[in-house]
């Protein structure tokens, strides 16, 4: 692994790196370790407390390799599509006077989805990502480049993952074992949302969205140094905060997201998968 780190760095580095007779066997050779899990854009390291999650910058680079090196070309078919065969995609003529309009989903090369994972469509995985074991990806969802979904985890219809690939050392967004994004959500700007947390319907993350935790009294925010961190078994709604700055008659409130309590057995009730769906 490390000598295919030390080729794609110094790839990278390299001008007119097109020419260079090498690079596409390199890239090839990386995006398939890519594909199969075995490297990723980010990892946890170390176990319990002392866990942390560090970016592989090279990774990244590997990707934007990957940019450079592509020369535009028609591709065949999409994805191939593995389902119950109790339930066949319907076939439509004219004569049913149904629209059915083009489009999708995809699974970009690069991107690890374990088995077990369900994919609904139209729904996006970009290069880079990681989408661990049982997971849903639900209608209209994105997974971003380089984000990491984790295991178990709800990315319910319309959630937004936001992917980053550059700058180069910035962190993807993480969002961790067991956790529920809701309908309509989106996690931005290397967001970590840790294991179990449930992020209610329509609520947005992003690194300049502070988060209002009622039952520790605290104020979570990102810095320049560390990404907003959501804590595990958190549930977070949607709320809006009084502003007093301007003028104090308009009477104006900013949206905030806000902990409204930690996950216990009735959230536990409403954010069960449906398993007879699988
Ligand atoms: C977060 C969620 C799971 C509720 O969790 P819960 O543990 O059952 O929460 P509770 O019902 O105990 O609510 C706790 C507090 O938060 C409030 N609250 C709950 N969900 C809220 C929401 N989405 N927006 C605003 N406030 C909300 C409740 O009113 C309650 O406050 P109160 O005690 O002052 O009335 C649920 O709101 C949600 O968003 N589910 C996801 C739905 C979804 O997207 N499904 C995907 C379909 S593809």
């Amino acid at each position: 692994m490390s000598s295919l780190k030390s080729s794609i760095e110094r790839l990278a580095a390299q001008g007119e790196v097109e020419h260079d007779p090498d690079a596409r066997q390199t890239f090839l050779e990386f995006r398939d370790q890519l594909t199969q899990g075995k490297i990723r854009a980010a990892e946890k390291i170390g176990a319990g407390k002392d866990a942390r999650w560090t970016v592989n910058a090279w990774v990244k680079q590997g990707i934007l390799l990957g940019f450079r090196l592509g020369a535009l070309a028609e591709m065949p078919a999409g994805l191939s599509f593995v389902d119950k065969d109790t339930f066949p995609a319907r076939q439509f003529t004219v004569a049913d006077r149904v629209r059915v309009v083009p489009g999708g989903s995809s699974v970009r090369t690069g991107a690890y989805v374990a088995p077990s994972v369900i994919c609904m469509p139209p729904m996006f995985i970009n290069v880079g990502a990681y989408v661990d074991e049982g997971t849903m990806v639900d209608s209209h969802a994105l997974v971003g480049s380089c984000a990491q979904i984790g295991k178990r985890v709800h990315l319910s219809a319309a959630a937004q993952v936001g992917g980053v690939l550059e700058p180069i050392n910035a962190a993807p967004v993480i969002i961790e074992d067991d956790v529920l994004v809701g309908g309509n959500c989106g996690i931005y700007e290397g967001t970590q949302v840790q294991a179990r947390a449930v992020i209610g319907a329509g609520t947005v993350l992003t690194r300049s969205t502070p988060l209002y935790d009622t039952v520790r009294g605290k104020i979570y925010r990102a810095s320049s140094e560390h990404p907003l961190v959501v804590p595990e078994d958190a549930v977070v709604v949607p709320g809006a905060r009084a502003i007093d700055r301007g003028n104090p008659g308009w009477g104006l409130s900013l949206y905030c997201p806000v902990i409204v309590k930690y996950r216990n057995e009735k959230t536990d009730r409403g954010a069960m998968l449906e398993e007879l769906l699988r």
